[in-house]
């Protein structure tokens, strides 16, 4: 049959555009055992994927210029060669940008629609929600009456962050970069406060203000100068939560001053 895919047509400088994609038509073989022919539904689109467009080192390898890109994707079964995924069956798993692919089942994991909806699984129930909880949970350990910041708060993760802080007995301050993300993050998602860094001239002095206990928990998910306002508020016995490239670029600050972060 033939298909569609999106390949990395040339590798972005600063924010990706549109030139660097290009949709191929291509032709897919017939399955053979042990193969799933599958149609993809949703596609996730994440951080670390603007990582993997540059020529670099780094925790995942880098995507191939003329090669589709991979990466968080629900697909529904539409043939299968193998016992336990049946057609019409709902997966999820790391395949390409393809609107259909082969794929076997290593990999692949099937999901319950009847519990959620289907692309609930990339979002909620997926990479970010479980960034979110472990992150939050395993690492920043909440106690009821602590002081939660994160920042990134309308992001996939923070959302999740604030919301999971809420239900620990948490005060949660966020930090958001417009009126109508911390209008909602208040209203909508029962964070305490929220701080938009794009309109507050001394952010550390707000997150003082909003966190008059200190912060016990900060969850970050951007680096940068919020996250130097924030260390200046941090509590005794705090948990920071860090994914790699705020680790990175918390290591270069201290060392260096503060840089520029490509995933930006
Ligand atoms: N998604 C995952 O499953 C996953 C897994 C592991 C680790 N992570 C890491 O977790 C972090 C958040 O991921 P995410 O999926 O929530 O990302 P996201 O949905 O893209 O949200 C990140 C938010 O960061 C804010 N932001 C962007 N540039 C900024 C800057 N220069 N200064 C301050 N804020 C900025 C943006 O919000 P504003 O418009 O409010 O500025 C954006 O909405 C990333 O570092 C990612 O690599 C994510």
């Amino acid at each position: 049959m033939t298909t569609k895919q999106i390949v990395l047509a040339g590798r972005p400088k600063g924010k990706p555009v549109v030139e660097n994609f290009e949709t191929k038509n291509i032709e897919l073989p017939q399955i053979k055992e042990e193969d799933i022919l599958l149609e993809a539904m949703y596609f996730s689109v994440d951080p670390y994927m603007r990582g993997r467009m540059n020529d670099a080192k780094s925790y995942a390898p880098p995507f191939e210029v003329g090669k589709p890109i991979t990466g968080g994707v629900v697909a529904k079964v539409i043939k299968s060669n193998v016992a336990n995924f049946k057609e019409n069956d709902m997966v999820t798993g790391n395949l390409p940008w393809q609107q259909h692919c082969i794929a076997t089942a290593p990999g692949l994991l099937k999901i319950d629609t009847n519990i959620a909806p289907a692309s609930y699984y990339l979002g909620i129930l997926g990479m970010p929600g479980l960034t979110a909880y472990f992150g939050l949970i395993h690492i920043g350990k909440p106690k009821s009456g602590e002081t939660v910041a994160v920042s990134g708060a309308a992001g996939a993760v923070g959302i999740v962050v604030g919301q999971i802080a809420k239900l620990n007995g948490c005060r949660v301050v966020g930090i958001a970069g417009s009126d109508e993300k911390v209008r909602l993050l208040k209203k909508e998602f029962g964070f305490d406060e929220v701080i938009n860094y794009k309109t507050t001239t001394d952010i550390k002095k707000a997150i003082a203000e909003f966190c008059p206990d200190a912060v016990d928990i900060h969850y970050d998910n951007v680096g940068g100068r919020n996250f130097r306002c924030l260390i200046s508020n941090i509590n005794f016995n705090a948990r920071i939560v860090l994914w790699s490239d705020c680790f990175i670029q918390l290591a270069d600050q201290i060392l260096m001053g503060p840089v520029y972060n490509p995933c930006y």
